[in-house]
Parts: structure tokens; C-alpha cells; sequence
């Protein structure tokens, strides 16, 4: 069952009618059902467990949506998590999740992001490169500490995703060179800084089928049997992210045979396993609230003019991404349909967020709701245009609270200063 219907003809969240948040807090605005973040954390938990592997380790990628309050949630179940960035590290803490339940992924930490999360204890992190591992050793060394380390290496699988979220080819910025690893793995043994603990991989995001995840896998695994064969002691595999969820009519896996994938790799390996989705969990239990502020007929179009935009919603614009667009108030069954160009109020004429789309007939004022729109939605706002911020609800069994407010106008402008040489000149 879906916690984000229709009840009474009024599109809810966790039984908590869209129009009554809309009312409370204004529109564009985030809201998030904990019912369904809860019910994706468990896909993952309880097929690893019914698989023989019980302990494996869903580390919820931040990314997606790093809000204190949903990574709250998922850390009360049981969930560690994948950080990318000394914020999200400190978002991670922050909200409960403890430091050796934390994997920092990313080519580019700082010398300090490092040194910061050894301080906190890490419980692993993934390199990159060569050159990362040196200076990780060095800033371990420095710490007189040894920092529990997976190669993240790049098996070299097309994931057949968008090219721009793709990360496991040849030529992608991301991991270590296959034919490179085993190398560079008898260096990082060999560094008094470095503790081997595991190899980690991630082919990219929004995956639909299991193929790629199956030759990547496999290729992993084989690896990690050679380097023991070596000597090196991987004890720990990370297979990564990426699991794609339906936003129009992709039909990706279920997250029980994505697992049954991972178990049957490992099988007889004797090690233990993480995972690091993001969007799987996180998509599908947002949407995005927003209201119509205009109907524009010109003589070939219609556009529906949102008071949501590019700045709050990227990925339409970003990554050609469709997301489904449905009125908050479930429109009468014979009521005219109409083909529009649904826009925010943007000065580019990217700001669309669907050409030529069939939708219900929509008036000023009305609600709509953009759904799967709890990964990559809030993660990646911003303020173009000067718009602010958008704000954040969570729902829960009928009741939600706001888990970020909207900035005021005043919050926006304090962030910026004028200094008193361009203050100056036209003072006189
Ligand atoms: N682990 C690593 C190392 C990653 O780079 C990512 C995502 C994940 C895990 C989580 O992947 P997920 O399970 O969410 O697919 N902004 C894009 C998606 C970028 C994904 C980047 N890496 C979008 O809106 O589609």
C-alpha cells in the first residue's frame, strides 16, 4: 500500500492531507513519509537477512536527502551511512548515526575532512587514487592512527543509466583502475597510516536492471578472492548505491533480488557486506508541494506557471528527468484534460519541469504535487533568483512537522556583505 494516495479526494502524506500542510507552511515546500522511508530502509535490512546475511550494512547515501530528521529515522531502524563531505559527516553524527557505522566516499576529501573523520572514528573510508591513499597515510601518520581503508575500484560496467550519472566506466572520474588494484592495494598494506579493511564499487545511479550490478559483481568478487590469495585482508565488500525506482515507467528490480544478486556473489566469501543506496530509499517517499500561480494561454501553448522552480527541483532541468505532476485535489473522473508545458518562474527557459504533458485542468491557485521527489530534490536546491530556500516537512502516522523552515527574506540577505571600500564610492 502506498502512503501517499488519495484519501477523501485529497492527495495525503502519512494521512496527513497535502492542502492542510500547504495551508500551515506555504508552497514550494518538501514533504516526507516516514511510513515509506521506513518501508525502503527495510526492503534492503530484512532481504539480507532472510539471505544469511544479517549484518550487512545499509548505509543510506546522504546525498539523496541528508535532512536531520530523515536521516534520524533511518539511523533509528538501524541504518549506517555514506558521506561525501565533511558536512555530511557531521550531518550523519548529528543525527544519531555513530562513527563506525559511517563510510566517506568521494575523489575529492581534503587533507581536514580526513583528519576529521579519523578523529571521529570512522569506520571506513574509500580512496580513489593513488594519490589520495599518500596522503590519507600521511594524515593518518600525523594522527599517530591507521585509517581503515577500501580501494573503491572501477570495474569498468556500463550501467545503461543516464550518462551523466553513470560511474563505472574506463574513463569516469571514479575509482581505481581495475588492472591498476591489485597494486596499489600491496602499496596500501605495505603504509604504517593505512589499515586494508575491504574493496568498494558503484557503478552509478538510477540502475533498472541487474545485469550491470551482476558483471560488476562478479568482477569484485573475484578480486577481492585474488588479493586474499595475496595476502591483503579484505574483509569487508561495498557494493555501492544506485538502484533505480519508477518515475514514469521503468520497472527496476526488486530490492529482494538486487540482495539475492549481492548474496550469491559472496557466497562461501566469508565477509562482510555494505550497501549504500540513496535514491531507492529516499525517492520514493517525497514529493514536492507546489501551487499554480499562473495559467498562460499564448496562441500555440498552455503554461502552467508554479510558484516551484528549477532552483528547487534540478533534475527536470539537469538531467531531462520526468517526474510525475499530480493535483492535490483528485480531479473529478470526466473532468477535461489538457495538454501543457508545466514551468517555474525562472529566467531560463530551462525552468520546465514537463513539455507537452496531458494533466487534469488546472486553475490558478491549485495544488500539485511532484512525486518521487524525496531524492535529489531538497539535496540539490538552491537559491537562483534570489528564491528562497525551499522548506521541509515530515509526516508520521497523521501527524508532521516542519524538519526545515522556510528562510525569511532577511535570513537571505544577512548571508551576504557589502564591505566599506564598495560602500564607499557612492557614499561620496
Ligand atoms: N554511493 C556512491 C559512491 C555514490 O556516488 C552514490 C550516488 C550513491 C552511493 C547513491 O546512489 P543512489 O542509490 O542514490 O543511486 N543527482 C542525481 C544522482 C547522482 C548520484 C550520485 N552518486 C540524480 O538526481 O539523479
Amino acid at each position: 500500500m502506498s502512503h501517499i494516495d488519495y484519501i477523501d479526494g485529497i492527495l495525503s502524506i502519512d494521512g496527513v492531507p497535502l492542502t492542510s500542510i500547504a495551508a500551515a507552511v506555504g508552497t514550494p515546500v518538501y514533504c516526507y513519509s516516514s511510513a515509506t522511508l521506513a518501508d525502503g530502509y527495510r526492503a534492503y535490512a530484512d532481504a539480507f537477512a532472510r539471505n544469511g546475511l544479517p549484518n550487512a550494512l545499509v548505509c543510506y547515501a546522504l546525498k539523496a536527502n541528508g535532512n536531520l530528521a530523515v536521516v534520524r529515522s533511518l539511523a533509528a531502524l538501524g541504518a549506517g551511512a555514506d558521506v561525501v563531505s565533511e558536512g555530511e559527516l557531521r550531518r550523519a553524527l548529528a543525527a544519531g548515526v555513530p562513527a563506525d557505522r559511517i563510510i566517506f566516499s568521494g575523489v575529492g576529501k581534503t587533507p581536514a575532512e580526513m583528519a576529521f573523520a579519523l578523529d571521529r572514528g570512522i569506520m571506513q573510508l574509500n580512496v580513489e587514487s593513488v594519490e589520495e591513499l599518500a596522503t590519507l597515510n600521511e594524515v593518518a601518520i600525523g594522527m599517530d592512527r591507521r585509517a581503515p581503508v577500501a580501494l573503491r575500484v572501477n570495474p569498468d560496467v556500463a550501467a545503461d543509466t543516464h550518462d551523466k550519472i553513470s560511474t563505472g566506466r574506463k574513463h569516469d572520474k571514479f575509482g581505481i583502475d581495475w588492472n591498476a588494484a591489485p597494486a596499489i592495494y600491496q602499496q596500501a598494506a605495505a603504509m604504517p597510516g593505512i589499515e586494508v579493511v575491504g574493496i568498494a564499487v558503484h557503478i552509478g545511479s538510477q540502475i533498472t536492471s541487474l545485469s550491470p550490478y551482476r558483471a560488476a559483481f562478479a568482477r569484485v568478487v573475484e578480486m577481492a578472492r585474488s588479493l586474499r590469495e595475496d595476502g591483503v585482508a579484505i574483509r569487508r565488500i561495498d557494493f555501492g548505491g544506485g538502484l533505480g525506482i519508477t518515475y514514469r515507467d521503468e520497472a527496476p528490480p526488486r530490492v529482494a533480488d538486487y540482495v539475492g544478486v549481492i548474496a550469491e556473489a559472496v557466497r562461501d566469501l566469508q565477509c562482510e557486506v555494505v550497501v549504500e543506496p540513496g535514491r531507492r530509499i529516499a525517492g520514493p517517499a517525497g514529493v514536492l508541494l507546489a501551487r499554480v500561480v499562473r495559467v498562460k494561454r499564448t496562441v500555440d501553448r498552455t503554461f502552467i506557471v508554479l510558484d516551484a522552480a528549477m532552483n528547487d527541483l534540478v533534475r527536470p532541468a539537469m538531467y531531462d528527468a520526468w517526474h510525475p505532476i499530480v493535483p492535490v485535489v483528485a480531479p473529478e473522473p470526466d473532468s477535461p484534460r489538457e495538454t501543457v508545458d508545466v514551468v517555474g518562474p525562472i529566467c531560463e527557459s530551462t525552468d520546465m519541469f514537463a513539455a507537452q504533458r496531458e494533466l487534469p485542468r488546472l486553475r490558478e491557485g491549485d495544488l500539485v504535487a511532484f512525486g518521487a521527489a524525496g531524492a535529489y530534490g531538497a539535496a540539490m536546491s538552491s537559491e537562483y533568483n534570489s528564491r528562497l530556500l525551499v522548506p521541509e516537512v515530515l509526516a508520521c502516522e497523521a501527524i508532521w512537522s516542519v524538519v526545515r523552515r522556510r528562510p525569511t527574506f532577511d535570513d537571505m540577505l544577512s548571508q551576504d556583505a557589502i564591505p566599506d571600500w564598495v560602500r564607499a564610492p557612492f557614499n561620496g
